[in-house]
C-alpha cells in the first residue's frame, strides 16, 4: 500500500450541464479507491479559448488525498470523462468534461501518461486560480516554488458557485456526510407537531426572541421540543460573562440529552464554547456574520457555527457569499468538524442556495418550509391527473391489486 499522498486535478467542462459535470467528476474522484477530496475550489467561469472552443468554460480543482499511482489517477480521470459522455475531440475544442491530472505532492515525472506537473499548468489561470484557491501551498516538487507566487500579477477569474461537497465515500470533512438537514426554527410547539408529522424535519433551533414570542416557560418548551423531534434543539444562554454562561448551558444541557447549548459569538461565547465543547456539551454558536468568527468558533470546538443569511441581506451584504466562504474554509482544514448552520433565512431561495453552496445544516421558519413543497405548476399537474382519473373504469387502486395479488395466489 503506497503512502496517501495530496493530489490535484482540475475539472473543466463547457457542454451539456458543466456544472452537474463537475460536481460528478468531484463525486467520482471521491469514491475511487484509497482516495478522498479533502478540498475544492470554488467554480470559475472562463471564456472560450485557443480559438476552437465556442463556449464559455466552468472550471474548478479537486484536492484529494490519495494512494493512487498517477497514472492510475490519469486513467481514472478518463473513466470519469467517459461516463460523464465525452468522446475524443480536438484540443481546446468544447467538451462535457475533462479530468486533469495537475499536480501530486512531491512526485515529477516525464511519464508521457503522467506528466508531472501538468506540463501547462503555469500559462492556464483557469487551472491556477482554483488550484491556489484549494490549495494554498501547491508548490513545484522541484523547485519547491509555489504557485499562488505565480498568481502574483492577480489573474481574475470570475467565481459563481462552488462544487457540493461529495457524499459519497469520504467526504473532505466528516460533518458533510449527509445531505443538507432541515432544522426548523421556531418555539411554537404547533407548528413543531405538525412539521415532525412530515418526516423531515431533523432538529430544532430557538432564540431568545423565538421564546419571548410564544409566552411560554423556557425550559419546559425546551424540553417538550425535545419530545416532539428526536434530534438537535438549539437553546439559547442569555448571561452575558463566560462564567455565568457557562453555567447556563451545563443546565440546559441536563434538560434533555437532545439539547445544543446556543451561545453568541462574543469574546464570552466563544469562552463559553471551549469550556462546553471540551465537557462533550454540543454548541452552536450563533449570530455569525464574518467567515473569521466561523473559524475562531470552529477552533472553539463548536458543533455548529450559525451564519445569519437573511440579516446580512437585510443590510445589503450578501448572505450567500459568507457562506460559501465559511464552507470553502472549513473545506480547507478537513481536521475542523464544525458543521455549517445558514441561519436566518426568510425564504425558499435562500434554502437553495444553501443547500448548493453545501451547508450542513439549514434552519428556517415553518411557513418557509411550507412554501419549499408548493409550485403552482405541481398543484395544476395534480389536479389535471385526478380529474383524468375519473374517466378510469375500476379507480379503486387498493381493491384492484388485492384482487389481482389473490389472482396469483
Ligand atoms: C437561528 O438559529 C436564528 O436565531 C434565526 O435563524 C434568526 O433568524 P432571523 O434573522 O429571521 O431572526
Amino acid at each position: 500500500m503506497r503512502t496517501p499522498r495530496r493530489a490535484a486535478l482540475g475539472l473543466g467542462a463547457s457542454l451539456g450541464d458543466p456544472a452537474a459535470a463537475l460536481a460528478l467528476a468531484a463525486r467520482a474522484l471521491d469514491a475511487l479507491p484509497g482516495t478522498r477530496v479533502i478540498a475544492t475550489s470554488r467554480v470559475y467561469w472562463s471564456p472560450p479559448a485557443g480559438g476552437v472552443a465556442r463556449r464559455p468554460f466552468l472550471n474548478a480543482v479537486v484536492v484529494v488525498e490519495t494512494s493512487l499511482s498517477p497514472r492510475e489517477l490519469v486513467r481514472a480521470g478518463r473513466e470519469i470523462e467517459s461516463r460523464a459522455g465525452r468522446r475524443a475531440s480536438r484540443r481546446w475544442a468544447d467538451r462535457v468534461l475533462d479530468v486533469d491530472l495537475l499536480l501530486v505532492e512531491g512526485i515529477a515525472s516525464r511519464d508521457p501518461e503522467a506528466q508531472l506537473p501538468h506540463p501547462r499548468l503555469g500559462d492556464r489561470p483557469f487551472a491556477l486560480v482554483p488550484l491556489v484557491e484549494a490549495w494554498p501551498s501547491a508548490a513545484h516538487p522541484v523547485t519547491g516554488k509555489h504557485y499562488a507566487a505565480r498568481l502574483a500579477a492577480r489573474v481574475a477569474l470570475p467565481a459563481i458557485g462552488t462544487l457540493p461537497r461529495p457524499t459519497g465515500g469520504i467526504g473532505p470533512r466528516r460533518a458533510g456526510e449527509s445531505a443538507m438537514k432541515f432544522f426548523l426554527d421556531t418555539a411554537n410547539l404547533d407548528e413543531i407537531r405538525e412539521a415532525a408529522s412530515w418526516g423531515i424535519i431533523d432538529g430544532v433551533t430557538t432564540n431568545p426572541s423565538l421564546i419571548a414570542r410564544e409566552g411560554r416557560d423556557f425550559v419546559d418548551t425546551i424540553y417538550q421540543i425535545c419530545t416532539i423531534i428526536d434530534g438537535p434543539v438549539s437553546a439559547e444562554t442569555v448571561a452575558v460573562d463566560a462564567p455565568k454562561m457557562i453555567e447556563e448551558g451545563r443546565l440546559l444541557a441536563r434538560v434533555h440529552r437532545n439539547v445544543v447549548v446556543k451561545v453568541p459569538l462574543t469574546i464570552e461565547g466563544i469562552k463559553c464554547c471551549k469550556a462546553l465543547s471540551s465537557e462533550g456539551i454540543r454548541v452552536n454558536v450563533t449570530l455569525c456574520f464574518q467567515p473569521m468568527q466561523a473559524l475562531i468558533a470552529a477552533k472553539a470546538g463548536a458543533t455548529y457555527i450559525s451564519p445569519f443569511l437573511g440579516r446580512l441581506d437585510d443590510v445589503s451584504e450578501d448572505g450567500m457569499d459568507l457562506i460559501q466562504k465559511i464552507v470553502q474554509i472549513y473545506a480547507n482544514y478537513p481536521e475542523l468538524k464544525t458543521q455549517v448552520l445558514s441561519a436566518s433565512i426568510r425564504h425558499p431561495l435562500h434554502m437553495v442556495q444553501a443547500a448548493m453552496a453545501g451547508s450542513d445544516v439549514a434552519t428556517a421558519p415553518f411557513k418557509v418550509y411550507k412554501s419549499l413543497y408548493s409550485h403552482p405548476l405541481t398543484d395544476k399537474g395534480n389536479a389535471a391527473f385526478l380529474k383524468d382519473w375519473e374517466t378510469v373504469p375500476d379507480r379503486d387502486i387498493v381493491g384492484q391489486v388485492n384482487r389481482w395479488l389473490s389472482s396469483r395466489g
